[in-house]
């Protein structure tokens, strides 16, 4: 499966990418204006940035901010032709599913974000997006259930979409993650402090100084001689 950050942050892409099995960086225009300093770069600039921050390699998803077809349609160009393996996500509104129709005919590859419902999610698969982004945590906070969302939607693209794909996004803690990660999502985005809650638990690092004690204490020193 494909993991993602969820962060327009450079330098938490640059420290995570070099210890994690990353597939690239997921922005919105929130999280592009929340990760900007002082001097905010231009858009163009801060792609170019996280890329190089991936070793050039990685899958970037980045939103429009247009709300009506024809200019949505005009910024998923623009985006499209910044760089390579950039992935355009367009919000599923009436307006959004006419823009995703029409980038799939122009071969502009897509993710249909702002997922609330199952049957939202399908319908901007059956009119051509690649990956679907439904919101997990924003639909619990509504006193909705996410990860039933999630499930739904799944079943429904493994029946009749099957090679488009959850990119399941928004979340709060890493069991809301880790239960999207067994519906069987082939993708997921996650913010940078979810991330590390998964490999800082304080009980691996206790685990790995006992064995060093142990060694330690049978040995006399911290090398395995080999
Ligand atoms: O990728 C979409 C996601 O960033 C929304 O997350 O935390 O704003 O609900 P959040």
């Amino acid at each position: 499966m494909e993991i993602y950050l969820d962060t327009s942050d450079i330098s938490a892409v640059e420290r995570l990418y070099r210890i994690l099995p990353l597939a690239g960086v997921t922005t919105n225009p929130s999280i592009v204006a929340k990760g900007q300093g002082k001097n905010p770069l231009p858009l163009k600039s801060l792609l170019r940035a996280l890329r190089n921050a991936m070793d050039n390699q990685a899958r970037l998803f980045v939103q429009v901010l247009a709300n009506n077809a024809q200019d949505m349609i005009t910024e998923a160009q623009i985006l499209h032709e910044y760089t390579d393996n950039l992935v355009v996500k367009i919000p599923v509104t009436a307006e959004g599913l006419v823009a995703i129709k029409q980038l799939k005919q122009m071969n502009i590859p897509t993710l249909g974000t702002a997922v609330y419902g199952a049957g939202q999610g399908l319908l901007a698969a059956l009119s051509g997006a690649d990956y679907i982004a439904p919101y997990v945590n924003r639909v619990d906070a509504q006193g909705g259930n996410g990860i039933q969302m999630v499930a739904e939607l799944q079943k429904l693209l493994t029946e009749h979409a099957p090679h488009v794909k959850i990119l399941a996004a928004s979340f709060k803690t890493p069991r809301q993650a880790l239960e999207c990660m067994m519906l069987g999502c082939k993708s997921i985005t996650l913010p940078v402090d979810i991330i590390e809650q998964f490999i800082a638990d304080p009980a691996v690092d206790a685990a790995v100084t006992q064995f060093e004690h142990d060694w330690q204490n049978a040995f006399g020193n911290k090398s395995l001689n080999i």
